[in-house]
């Protein structure tokens, strides 16, 4: 494999880079932990034969015809949104991506913020640091408590039913979920009940976002649907934060249409410090680290390796995102 090139646009764990270079692929990487400057990642992905990137590399149209030559991308992630698949899949360029080996590390996350946002633990912290811890005051800095309380998850695939597992299992919470397709299986397991997009967001009381953003799901959690959600409820997206309105959310809080929300995306990435969400008292906001184990990223970092010298060794990709490009 000596002459296969393949270019690492960003850090990663080194379990990944170890493997594709014990196949004998020439593996450049990008080593610094700032995401790589574009032109940078174009004159690089120009001379290799395979990609191996993360969610900070844009790999557009533009890109993807400058670099049409490439034989695969393997994202190091379960989310794609980076990569426009429509002009990978035209160019007949094949894509995988890791899924699987992330899925509790960002239920966790998911369900650490509904118990940080419900009890205002984020706002309570910072109290302290600002030498406002005086006294105990019996009627302020209330939370709200979670058992049999009703969870709406929004993309019911593994992550969404881990969330439900784990909020079932702490606090005996009712499942209710919206997907493109029922999840009978998980409908099985959880007790979990199908409903539309509207009665999710008028029964939920925490409503969890697992979609994966796409033309259909970007900015669907909105004023309209803020305003349809129980004025004691509370608002966790550990997807992507292109799936809701960041202003309408910070509306949706000031006007009390919704109680608290756990963010671990914004829209924008990153977060600005200004950012009144961090000031909010039932709102507790992460800087994207779901998936930020030691567990998980060995696990992306080797699926993604995977992916790769399957494709070159056998004609497959384990984890493919546009099956319908077969490039052997
Ligand atoms: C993913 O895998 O899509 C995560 O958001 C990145 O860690």
């Amino acid at each position: 494999m000596n002459d296969i090139k393949i270019f690492v646009s960003s850090v990663l764990p080194q379990i990944g880079i170890n493997m594709l270079r014990e196949e004998n692929f020439n593996v450049i990487t990008w080593n610094d932990d700032n995401p790589i400057p574009r032109d940078i990642l174009i004159k690089n992905a120009k001379q290799c034969n395979a990609l191996l990137c993360t969610l900070t590399a844009k790999i557009d149209a533009t890109f993807l015809h400058e670099c049409s030559h490439l034989e695969i991308i393997s994202q190091f992630g379960v989310g794609y949104d980076n990569i426009n698949i429509g002009e990978a899949t035209k160019l007949g360029i094949p894509v995988g991506n890791t899924p699987g080996v992330l899925t509790n590390a960002t239920a966790d996350i998911a369900f650490g913020l509904m118990i940080a946002a419900s009890r205002k633990m984020f706002f309570m912290h910072k109290k302290i640091e600002k030498d406002q811890w005086k006294h105990f005051t019996p009627t302020s800095n209330l939370g709200i408590e979670l058992n049999n309380k009703t969870l709406g998850i929004f993309g019911l695939g593994r992550i969404g039913t881990e969330m439900a597992k784990r909020c079932k299992g702490a606090y005996e919470m009712n499942v209710i979920y919206h997907n493109r397709t029922q999840n009978i299986e998980a409908e099985k397991l959880l007790n979990a009940k199908y409903v539309g997009f509207d009665e999710l967001l008028a029964q939920s009381d925490v409503l969890s976002v697992h979609c994966i953003l796409s033309e259909e799901t970007k900015g669907i959690f909105s004023k309209a649907a803020f305003d349809k959600m129980k004025p004691t409820s509370i608002f966790i997206n550990t997807s992507r934060g292109a799936v809701h309105n960041e202003e309408d959310l910070i509306q949706a809080l000031n006007d009390g249409k919704i109680w608290g929300a756990g963010l671990d995306v914004t829209n924008p990435e990153p977060m600005q410090p200004g950012n009144p969400l961090l000031n909010m008292p039932g709102v507790a906001v992460l800087p994207h680290i779901g998936s930020a184990t030691v567990e998980a990223r060995n696990g992306m970092s080797r699926l993604a390796a995977e992916n790769i010298i399957e494709f070159y060794k056998n004609g497959r990709i384990p984890h493919f995102v546009n099956s319908e490009v077969i490039k052997t």
